[in-house]
């Protein structure tokens, strides 16, 4: 199997079906990915030995997946130099609020870069996993290039649907 070079850490599994969305646009890439459940309060030295050993198994970039006091990305942050991605995934009494401060509001030094909640932040973090790769990998640059172009073909074909069915 190739080396994954994305670590997508989550807090829990009650953070898969927000998380999957991530997983789901880097097949979509081609790109090799991990996915690890580990917890910033519940396996905080686990959490640390995932992150510190990351890049030298040849991860280039993180993306951590939590909710509720959501510390995991900073955590992650704090134990690496790696790009970190943070996605509130919302749920909990705040709906995902209280996770998002958490994981936007970081001290200066230690940068998560963070998405919206819930599945189209995980959406998001994916697709700027990529973006981050396709700086050194022109496959990669290519493919970002035509995910666009499929994207507004499809806005369009979607306008020509309304325009025709308002026409009838
Ligand atoms: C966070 O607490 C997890 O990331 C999850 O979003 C939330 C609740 O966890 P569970 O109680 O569902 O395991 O650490």
């Amino acid at each position: 199997m190739t080396n994954p070079q994305v670590l997508i850490l989550i807090g829990s599994d009650s953070d898969l079906p927000v998380m999957e969305e991530a997983e789901k646009v880097l097949k979509e890439f081609g790109v090799a990915c991990e996915m690890r459940i580990s917890s910033a309060h519940r396996t905080p030295k686990l959490t640390a030995a995932l992150t510190a050993g990351a890049a030298d198994r040849g991860i280039k970039v993180i993306i951590a997946g939590a909710g509720m006091a959501a510390h995991l990305a900073g955590v992650v942050a704090a134990e690496t130099t790696l790009p970190v991605i943070g996605v509130p995934t919302g749920g909990g009494a705040l709906n995902g609020v209280d996770a998002l401060y958490a994981m936007v509001q970081m001290p200066g030094g230690v940068p998560v870069a963070t998405m919206a909640i819930g599945k189209a932040g995980a959406k998001n973090a994916g697709i700027f996993a990529v973006q981050l790769l396709a700086l050194s990998d022109s496959g990669l640059a290519g493919k970002l290039v035509a995910y666009r172009e499929r994207m507004a073909a499809e806005v369009i074909a979607r306008d020509e649907k309304l325009q025709t069915e308002r026409a009838s």
